[in-house]
């Protein structure tokens, strides 16, 4: 079915342009490449998977509760607005929530996919290239599994949020080869990783938590990818060039912190913008999960060498300056092994159904 009938609003542009500016890049050293990329990108062919077969469609999914998510993480919960409601009422909201978010995912991995097939175009060396071309159909991997599970799953998609939009857009625009890295690999994939790791390690259904865990593999790399390339680069930059870098980080930040809620959804529910950004300000859940949405991005920004006296001050400011010292590589070792382990537990599962069925017809024999 057309995307168009599924959205919530019933006009939204059949497609965004942006200006391409910055140079498309060639070069013609073919076999100088950093043995670390390069594993990489060895990697990242060894680990292509195919969502179509490795998730399992056929588990279903109640539109109305696609997540388990608890009366206590709603936003709404506690409010006048929340007593007001029936069940019914409050799974539609549910639904909504979770279309919003999933939504957003999708035109973030859309997104992903623009930014990395830009990264091939401008990186200046051929093992960033190639890295990035395996990035780009990760990416589109990524954004079919996400359209699959809201087309099938869901039935209702989110047009983009206009912030994320503007971001995603200063990020395209800009003729600097490493915008795309900090914007896309950095921000949004840090924002996002984070997120997909709160859902995947609190929700109990088996098919978003199977979409997540496989997807989040495939990110860890990504973030590798970003933070190698980057930390390289900054070490050449000058001081005024890495503060540039380091305000277009601030900014982004508050504006995903700020502007990156869900209020869309409470205005589908009748409530007025002003209302409900003060209940999505006031939510404690919403005020933690703000917070954990940082934990990918402030050690990676830490570690490529961003870290002035504005940034951090900014970022004590926002209650997340302590998150600088997590460990990045265990965070993403873990991610790789989450998804492993779930590979592990169906398939012992499977091999358990498929040794009692063929049990069962040699008992039916005898
Ligand atoms: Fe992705
Ligand atoms: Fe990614």
């Amino acid at each position: 079915m057309s995307t168009h009938e599924l959205y919530t609003k019933t006009q939204v542009e059949p497609n965004w342009q942006i200006p391409a500016s910055g140079s498309a890049r060639f070069s013609w050293e073919y076999d100088e490449g950093r043995d670390r990329l390069l594993a990489l990108y060895q990697k990242g062919k060894d680990k292509q998977w195919d969502g179509a077969k490795r998730i399992d469609w056929s588990l279903e999914v109640d539109p109305y509760d696609p997540l388990g998510t608890p009366d206590e993480a709603m936003t709404l919960y506690g409010t006048p607005h929340w007593a007001k409601m029936t069940d019914r009422d409050r799974g539609e909201l549910r639904k909504h929530y979770t279309s919003w978010q999933f939504s957003q995912f999708l035109h973030g991995e859309q997104g992903a996919m623009v930014c990395a097939a830009r990264i091939v175009e401008s990186a200046p060396d051929m093992d960033a290239k190639f890295y990035s071309a395996t990035q780009t159909m990760d990416e589109a991997r990524h954004a079919e599994i996400y359209g699959r599970f809201l087309h099938e799953k869901i039935g209702m998609l989110y047009p983009i949020n206009d912030n994320l939009q503007a971001l995603l857009g200063d990020t395209l625009r800009d003729s600097r080869w490493d915008m795309p890295y900090l914007g896309m690999q950095v921000l949004i994939e840090g924002l996002a990783l984070a997120a997909f790791g709160m859902i995947r390690d609190t929700t109990d259904k088996p098919l978003p938590k199977q979409i997540l865990a496989y997807v989040m593999q495939d990110e860890a790399r990504h973030v590798a990818f970003g933070r190698m390339a980057l930390r390289d680069y900054y070490k050449q930059l000058t001081d005024a060039e890495l503060r540039e870098r380091e305000e277009f980080v601030i900014e982004g930040c508050y504006l995903m912190r700020d502007r990156l809620r869900g209020v869309e959804v409470l205005e589908n529910f009748g409530i007025a913008r002003k209302e409900a950004e003060e209940l999505s300000e006031q939510s404690e859940f919403l005020t933690l999960f703000r917070q954990l949405l940082f934990s990918r991005i402030v050690p990676c920004v830490k570690d490529i060498g961003l870290w002035g006296k504005r940034l951090q001050k900014a970022y004590v400011d926002m209650g997340v300056f302590e998150m600088g010292n997590s460990n990045l590589d265990l965070l993403m070792s873990q991610d790789e092994e989450i998804a492993e382990q779930l590979d592990r537990e169906r398939f012992a599962q499977e091999e358990q159904e498929r040794v009692a069925e063929v049990e069962s017809a040699i008992a039916d024999g005898a």
